[in-house]
């Protein structure tokens, strides 16, 4: 993690405890822009908007807990990802960082395509009017009745995850009367530094095919054979909230010498090769990410390098950042219910949502910074844990951050980027409602996905 842990000290007021923070920042009511949505300021009655709406109004007008998602900001990341991979490459959004219509319109219209790995995504991508062949689909264990949908649709490309998607893919296609667009999904042996559920690219894992052993030259064999398939190139996927570039390079590198490899047996140059997503964003202000024109700028000449000297033409190259589309795009604004001081310790600050709408600090250890939104405070800083309402002591929002002293029941506190992987891996546990996503553009807020009621949840309760 990237914070340093301050000593363990005697449990007196003035020594701090043992936690991820760095000392309490000197001014607890600025906003970082590292952290926060682009239109995100702080009035100067004191009070955070965003898309120039306050959040107090928005709070009153949609409730707590809710996602807001700056939509400015969305559609500007769209177009720094693909001005910076320009026309000879294709940037994929990965729709599991968040998904829904308005997402997929806005995709469309910034003339980016959508990667989907599941059948729920991929119906919300048709719906809401994706071409079918800007969409790749993904997923270690797709169902027939999946890919069967996928090939129905002309999906754009396949991803094929394993021996036995091969002809799987390939027979659901010939079967159709079509020949399917794929990839093959290797494993590069690289372990990229972030947490280990989020690493894919060892190989001790479910995802992918082996470089290692020739277990993916033999995957190529197969899939060239076969009537049903077109293999258009190779697909790698590392890992999530990446930093260092040193992983994309490897990966790179070992994905052009099987390029070389096929091209020697085969004769055929594969024209694709995928990098996958994993970009890593910043949760506090201790994180530093790169900008897309960097990423785009040195992935591209790692891939032209390796090309050069195995004498290849260069493939075209596609990347699915996720988190870093959408991740920063919005922050999760809460209520405060009770404040509990346990002296020498820290404050446990409740909020009437949790690990429901926000598990990735429960299940990654995941690091999120925190503010005072619906007014400013001069009080002194406060070692504060978020923590939601479930029944669970490792219910956590935010583990360790500083919030003034006076926070009281009715403040509104907000965790930024929380665009991926919050609303998306959201549950309902202890029968929570999952949240609102509201959109605000303009002076305009609008609800995207809405909030559960108790009537959809007995909805499907049927017995
Ligand atoms: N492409 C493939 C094949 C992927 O498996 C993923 C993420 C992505 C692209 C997008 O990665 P991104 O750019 O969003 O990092 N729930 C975890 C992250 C799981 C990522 C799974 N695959 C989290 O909350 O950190």
């Amino acid at each position: 993690m990237s914070r340093s842990a301050h000593p363990a000290g005697p449990r007196h007021a003035d020594v701090l405890p043992e936690g991820h923070y760095t000392a309490p920042p000197t001014d607890l009511n600025a906003l970082d822009p590292k952290v926060w949505a682009g239109t995100v300021t702080r009035n100067e009655d004191g009070v955070v908007s965003v898309g120039g709406i306050e959040v107090s109004r928005l709070a009153e007008e949609f409730g707590t807990p809710a996602y807001f998602l700056d939509e400015a900001d969305f559609r500007a990341r769209c177009r720094a990802w693909a001005a910076a991979f320009g026309k000879d490459a294709d940037v994929f959004y990965a729709g599991k960082a968040f998904l829904s219509r308005a997402i997929v319109r806005w995709l469309k219209e910034e003339g980016l395509n959508l990667d989907v790995c599941s059948g729920g995504e991929l119906a919300t991508a048709l719906a809401a009017g994706m071409p079918a062949e800007r969409i790749a689909f993904h997923g270690n264990n797709k169902s027939v009745e999946e890919i069967e949908r996928a090939v129905e649709a002309g999906v754009g490309r396949i991803v094929l995850d394993s021996f036995q998607e091969i002809v799987r893919v390939a027979h659901i296609a010939q079967r159709a009367g079509k020949r399917q667009r794929v990839q093959i999904r290797v494993t590069v042996g690289v372990e990229a530094h972030t947490h280990e559920f989020i690493a894919t690219a060892h190989e001790d894992q479910k995802f992918g095919i082996a470089l290692a052993g020739g277990q993916a030259a033999e995957a190529v064999r197969r899939a060239l054979k076969l009537d049903g398939l077109e293999l258009i190139g190779i697909h790698s996927h590392i890992g999530s909230q990446i930093f260092d570039m040193a992983g994309f390079e490897v990966s790179a590198r070992r994905v052009v010498q099987l390029l070389a490899e096929v091209r020697d047996e085969h004769g055929v140059e594969l024209p694709e090769i995928d990098l996958g997503g994993g970009l890593g964003i910043a949760y506090t202000s201790e994180d530093d990410p790169r900008e897309p024109h960097e990423i785009a700028k040195s992935l591209t000449e790692i891939v032209t390098r390796e090309c050069e000297a195995a004498g290849l033409r260069p493939p075209r190259i596609s990347v699915e950042p996720g988190r870093a589309i959408v991740g920063p795009t919005a922050f999760t604004l809460y209520e405060v219910g009770t404040v509990k001081p346990l002296e020498g310790l820290r404050t446990y600050v409740s909020v009437d949502g949790g690990m429901s709408d926000n598990i990735r600090t429960a299940l990654y250890d995941a690091e999120y910074s925190v503010a005072l939104v619906s007014r400013t405070s001069e009080a002194a800083p406060m070692l504060s844990r978020v923590v939601g309402k479930h029944c669970e002591s490792g219910d956590i929002v935010v583990k360790d951050a500083f919030l003034p002293a006076d926070l009281a029941p009715g403040d509104l506190i907000a965790v930024p980027a929380t665009g991926a992987y919050c609303r998306s891996m959201a549950s309902n546990y202890n029968h929570a409602l999952r949240p609102p996503v509201v959109a605000v553009a303009d002076g305009d807020a609008r609800v995207i996905v809405r909030r559960e009621t108790e009537e959809d949840l007995l909805r499907l309760d049927v017995g």
